[in-house]
Parts: C-alpha cells; structure tokens; sequence
C-alpha cells in the first residue's frame, strides 16, 4: 500500500492551461481533458515531402535563410496546416540556429545534412559569445507572432529548442554522426570544458524558448535526438540535469506551460527521465513499445506523444492501417498525442499523411 500511494505521481493542472485548453484541443491531455480523438501532428510536418515546401525553399536562398525570414518561415510553418488540418503547427526553425546565434560558423550543405566550425579546446569555447543571441533569435520570435496571428485559433503552436546535449553534439563533432564519439570523449577527457559548453547552450536555451512563449507558442518541445548514446550517469549529467534546469526556468517564468521533453533511444532510462526532468509530456521513439508507452503514462501520470515508425507513413495501406489502430488501442483513455517515433523523411507521399490524419480521427 506504502508504495502504491508514494508511486501515485500528483501533477496540478494550472487554471490557465484548463482555459486555453478548451479553445486548442491539442492541449487538452496536459488540462486531463477528455478528447474524442488523441490530438495529432507530426515531427518534420514542415519540410521537403511537401511540393509548396520545396518552392518556398528554392526561392528562400540556404536553409538558414529561410530559418530567419519571419514571412517565409512562418508561411512553411503553416502549409502542413492548411493541407493537413493538424492540431499543431511547430515553429519552422532549427536546432543549431542556437549554436549559430553564438556565434560558431553553421552551414547546411545541400543533401549532406549540418557542418559547423568544431569546438575542440577552452579557447574554440572562448570564441562563442553569449551576448549576441539576441539579433537572431529576435527573427524566429518575429516568425512565432506572425505564425500566431495567422493560425487558426483552435491550432496550438509549439516551440521547440534542441536539447543541450543533442546540441553539443553537432557543436563539438561538427556535423551528425552516428556514434556523437567526439562530444562523449570530450564529456569524458575534458568534463569541465564540456560542462562550460553544457551550460552555455542551456543559458541560450532558455533565453531562446522564452521568447517563442512570450511570441505566442503554447507549448514547446525539447528535441534529445542523441540521448541514447550516454550510459546511466552521463545521461544523468548531460541528458537530465541540463533538461531539468531548463524545465524549471521556463516554468519559473509560464507555470502554465506544457513542456514535452524528446529522449529519443533512451530506453529503459524515459521514466526516471520523466521523473527528474519534470516534463509535462514525454514524446517516445519508434522502438518504444505501445505497451510501454501506456505504462509510463499510467506509472508517471504523464502524457506520451509518439510513435508510428516514419516508415510506415512512406509505406502506406493496410500495414499503415493495422499500425495505427493498435497504437490507438494501445493508449486509448491515456492522455496522449499522436505523432511519429522521429520525423517525416522526404519520401514520404502527402497522400498517405492525409491519410493517416483520417485514420486517427477514424474520419
Ligand atoms: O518539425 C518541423 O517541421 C519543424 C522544423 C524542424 C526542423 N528541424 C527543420 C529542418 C525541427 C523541429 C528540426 C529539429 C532538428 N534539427 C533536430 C531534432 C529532431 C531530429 O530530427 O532528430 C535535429 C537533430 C536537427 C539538425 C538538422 N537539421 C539536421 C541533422 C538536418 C539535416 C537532415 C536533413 O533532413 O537534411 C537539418 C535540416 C533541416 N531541418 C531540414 C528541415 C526541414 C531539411 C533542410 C532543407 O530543407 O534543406
């Protein structure tokens, strides 16, 4: 009995989340409000699988052009909602916008994914400068008030920020890898220098994310792509630590605030993630069970968002259909949102994300 009632996980729902929650339906599993079908958008529902996508790209200049074109930028934040109708829009930006806001050189080479001047030493470190964030994030807030004023009122708008470790992953290795090998060995050869950087991409973080909510996200994402890559107490010092301090500064400043945290590949480390991270909402990866997904919505009372494997969005018909239903069964009377295990690749045919739409809302 002891532990069932230590176990019980209390979570107040701010009265200002249980108003708003009744204009945006997205809300509603953070109010604990019944929905009829679980909210739905999809990781990357902006992006190069769509034909006005690829127009407003070729006509922005480089991809981090368009990242700080406030016109543009919010017009591919709202194409998937004009075809789609998601209960979500995400603000069309990037993680590394945050490394290149301080100042280290950050390059998107077209079909090659991110390159950036890596961070090897304290003076490479030295040369970042916190002091000047301020111009170009100032583009991405002008982007989230436009997005605002033209979305409709019942589509939420979420901000996102990369997780500082996922982050200083692409920072310290200069580009995506598949093991992160230079940010882990310098977590482990250089753990003062590598906290310095830690602490760096959190401040700006911070910094980043409060003024997409003061522009008007309701919600806001925070993307750990590489979190499964650490051992148990280096996830507890770059993983959890970093998102904890971030969670709590945000709330700090908006108590209403949902805040769903992305530990992509952490396994069997997502609960106690949960737990100490203090996020409203967790978004679980495509090798998460369903059934583990409705466990830790029960065990931590939290929401799940997740988890069809973007593949099956490419795929389509019937295995598509038989995929979403038992995920759907799964977490039926949990609070959930319904989204992908990671995101959209270009592949994917538009055809098949309308209907999946449908599907979830059994339409
Ligand atoms: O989800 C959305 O629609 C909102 C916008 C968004 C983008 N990137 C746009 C984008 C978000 C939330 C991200 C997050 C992001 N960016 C992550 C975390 C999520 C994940 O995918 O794991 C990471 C690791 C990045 C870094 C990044 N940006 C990489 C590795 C790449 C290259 C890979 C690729 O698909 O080419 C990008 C580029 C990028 N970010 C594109 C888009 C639409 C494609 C660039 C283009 O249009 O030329």
């Amino acid at each position: 009995m002891k532990s069932l009632i230590k176990d019980l996980v209390m979570r107040e729902i701010p009265s200002g989340l249980i108003e708003r929650a009744r204009q945006r339906p997205f809300l509603k599993p953070f109010a604990r409000q019944a929905v009829g079908a679980p909210p739905i958008w999809l990781m990357r529902q902006a992006g190069r699988y769509l034909p006005e996508y690829r127009e407003v790209r070729a006509k922005a200049g480089s991809f981090l052009d368009l990242c700080y074109n406030p016109e543009l930028a919010s017009e591919v934040t709202i194409q998937p909602i004009r075809r789609f109708g998601f209960d979500a829009a995400i603000l069309f930006s990037d993680i590394l916008v945050v490394p290149h806001a301080l100042g280290q050189t950050v390059t998107f080479a077209e079909g090659e994914g991110p390159r950036l001047d890596p961070i090897r030493s304290a003076m490479d470190l030295a040369r970042l400068n916190e002091l000047q964030v301020g111009r170009k994030f100032e583009l991405v807030f002008e982007t989230v008030r436009r997005t605002r004023a033209a979305l409709p009122a019942e589509t939420a708008l979420i901000g996102f920020c990369g997780a500082p470790w996922t982050v200083a992953t692409y920072m310290v290795g200069g580009r995506g890898s598949v093991d992160q090998a230079e940010a882990r060995l310098m977590a482990y050869q250089e753990p003062e220098i590598f906290s310095r950087l830690i602490d760096i991409i959190s401040t700006a973080s911070v910094t980043y994310l409060d003024g997409q909510v003061a522009a008007g996200a309701d919600a806001i994402q925070i993307f750990d792509s590489w979190a499964g890559s650490l051992p148990d107490d280096e996830f507890d010092r770059w993983v959890v630590a970093p998102t904890r301090r971030i969670v709590r500064e945000l709330k700090q400043r908006y108590p209403a605030l949902p805040i769903i945290g992305f530990p992509r590949a952490a396994g069997d480390k997502i609960a106690h993630y949960v737990r100490e991270t203090g996020v409203d909402g967790v978004s679980c990866d495509t090798t998460f069970s369903i059934r583990g997904m409705a466990e830790l919505s029960s065990a931590e009372n939290v929401v799940v968002q997740g988890n069809l494997d973007p593949l099956l969005l490419v795929t389509g018909g019937a295995a598509l259909e038989k995929r979403v239903e038992e995920i759907l069964t799964a977490v039926s009377g949990r609070p959930f949102i319904f989204n992908l295990g990671h995101g959209i690749v270009p592949q994917t045919p538009p055809e098949n994300v309308a209907k999946l739409v449908q599907l979830v809302r059994r339409g």
